[in-house]
């Protein structure tokens, strides 16, 4: 684990330019995506730069992480909704592939099914995820163990308070799809987004509490490339030997994908 504090006041800036940088590296980047408050300014930012030359995503492939059932297509708390907006939408050039769940499917286990074997055909290259307040990843809610597929998921009560918050309010979602801890676990290389102190105390206790399935962002630290991405409002909890842990940057080829 590498856990890089932005202490210069620009976190999504430097987030974006090290998103820039592996996209050079692997124009044809298989990555998972967020959606949420944490991204928006990260992929603003991402967007800038793909404006001005910087990197391409025209070549890449994104799948979203998860979606909100029970809302009608295009509500504004719909997590492709979220990613059109805050990404998709200001690019000239879109991505060779978008990858959805839908929570409209008739089938959602098949639908569920589907999406696995999308994300095991040529695997992820990079996975981002946020961290919600009760440290669940996507919408793995507290108690997916690491081997949680993509799947089904009831909101807990926090993810459906949050959730309410993205869109006009007329409706909360109560359910929702995910990609599976499992297809988290098996990218080749995963960063975690912190942002704000209102997620310093769950980012601490992520890293430095006990491993397990009741904080599901624990069972992140057994990825061997796992790289936590934080600005300093959100790191205001760790201990010191942590945040020392930051280290070169390394290329997206090579290496284990799991040990710790
Ligand atoms: P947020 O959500 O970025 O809106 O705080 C994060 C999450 O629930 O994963």
């Amino acid at each position: 684990m590498r856990v890089d504090v932005d202490e210069e006041g620009r976190w999504a800036e430097a987030v974006a330019e090290r998103f820039c940088a592996r996209l050079r590296q692997r124009p044809r980047l298989r990555v998972c995506l967020p959606t949420g408050s944490t991204p928006r300014g990260l992929y603003a930012a991402i967007a800038e730069r793909v404006a001005g030359g910087q990197a391409s995503l025209a070549e890449a492939e994104v799948l979203l992480l998860d979606e909100f059932g029970g809302l009608a297509p295009g509500d504004p708390a719909r997590c492709a909704t979220m990613l059109a907006r805050d990404l998709l939408d200001r690019l000239d050039t879109p991505p060779a592939a978008v990858h959805r769940l839908d929570p409209d499917a008739d089938d959602l286990d098949a639908e569920c099914a589907r999406y696995h074997r999308v994300v095991a055909d040529g695997g992820l290259d990079l996975c981002l995820l946020g961290i919600g307040a009760n440290g669940h990843v996507g919408l793995n809610e507290p108690g997916s163990p690491a081997n949680a597929p993509t799947r089904q998921v009831a909101l807990a009560a926090a993810t459906i308070g949050a959730a309410s918050r993205y869109g006009d309010g007329h409706a909360a979602p109560t359910w929702g799809l995910t990609l599976g801890m499992a297809e988290i676990l098996e990218a080749r290389e995963v960063w975690l987004l912190v942002s704000g102190a209102h997620k310093a105390a769950v980012l601490a206790e992520a890293l430095e509490g006990p491993v397990t399935a009741a904080l599901p962002a624990s069972l992140l630290r057994s990825h061997g490339r796992l790289r936590v991405l934080a600005d300093e409002p959100a790191a205001e909890g760790l201990s010191a030997s942590l945040r020392s842990r930051a280290g070169d940057d390394e290329t997206v080829d090579g290496g284990p994908r799991h040990g710790g």
